[in-house]
């Protein structure tokens, strides 16, 4: 890890930047020494010596300014251009940043805590450290003891009722397991809305990365995550709804 972890553009702009800041402090040394040398006579100081003409300063001066002025706008109002165009695309660029960084995050929750990966919360000991599910041991509520509860695959998960996750519709679905758990099952609650201990920033984290861990297989068809037209033909479960009613 480098103590400034920038992007290739970012430390061209820092490297250029410096220069023209060394190059600006330089030319004020040198114009002072140049000054200095300039001045003959008595040694008065600047404040106390006689200004400018008249005539000098509204003509000479002015013009000068004036000219200083206009080589300074005609460098910004280009620059202000191209960074203003350049805006959409860094925003993007933000949003699939943050977007990674999330995935990247939610697989560290999912997996075991260790030595490497201090911050995991093992929902991978129940299931399985690619999400491929597998069994644990489960004493019920009534003290029934079940050595092999199975528990569901996570990695297909996005697929619902077709890849055998009948009580997942939508990602809302997702959420809500992961949040409240499931009664009754060895799922516990992971929101600290429900005495779990995550926040809602890592639930979000969890999902993002189940939802990258599906895409690859979950065809988009029947993948109820990424596409809408999936989501509305899963019906719903409960009496309410009828075969067909989908939009
Ligand atoms: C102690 C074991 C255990 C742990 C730890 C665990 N789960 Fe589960 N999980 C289960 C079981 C068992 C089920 C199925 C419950 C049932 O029978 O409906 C389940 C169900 C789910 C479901 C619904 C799947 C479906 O097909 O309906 C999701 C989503 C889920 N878990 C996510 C997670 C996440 C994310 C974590 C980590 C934060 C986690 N689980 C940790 C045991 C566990």
């Amino acid at each position: 890890m480098t103590p400034l972890a920038l992007s290739t553009a970012a430390t061209l702009a820092l490297i250029v930047g410096v220069a023209v800041a060394l190059a600006f402090i330089g030319g004020l040394i040198m114009l002072a020494m140049r000054r200095r040398a300039a001045a003959r006579g008595p040694d008065i100081p600047p404040g106390m010596r006689p200004g400018p003409a008249d005539e000098v300063l509204e003509r000479q001066h002015i013009d000068r300014t004036m000219a200083r002025g206009v080589a300074f706008m005609l460098l910004i109002a280009p620059w202000l251009a191209v960074i203003w165009l350049g805006e959409p695309g860094q925003n993007a660029d933000d949003e699939r940043e943050l977007a990674a960084r999330s995935v990247e995050r939610g697989e560290m929750w999912f997996q075991v805590s260790s030595e490497e990966n201090p911050t995991g919360f093992g929902c991978a000991r129940c299931h399985g450290e690619q999400g491929e599910g597998g069994t644990v041991a489960y004493t019920s509520p009534d003290g029934q003891v079940i050595p092999e509860y199975p528990v569901p695959a996570l990695n297909t998960v996005c697929g619902g009722a077709s890849t055998g996750h009948p009580l997942i519709t939508s990602v809302a679905d997702i959420q809500t397991t992961i949040m409240e758990g499931r009664e009754g099952t060895p799922m516990p609650s992971w929101s600290v809305r429900f005495a779990g201990p995550m926040n809602d920033q890592q639930i979000l984290d969890l999902i993002n990365y189940l939802v990258k861990l599906n895409q690859g297989n979950v065809p988009f068809e029947q993948n109820i995550c990424t596409n809408p037209q999936a989501a509305a033909a899963t019906p719903a479960p409960g009496p309410t709804t009828t075969p067909g009613e989908s939009q």
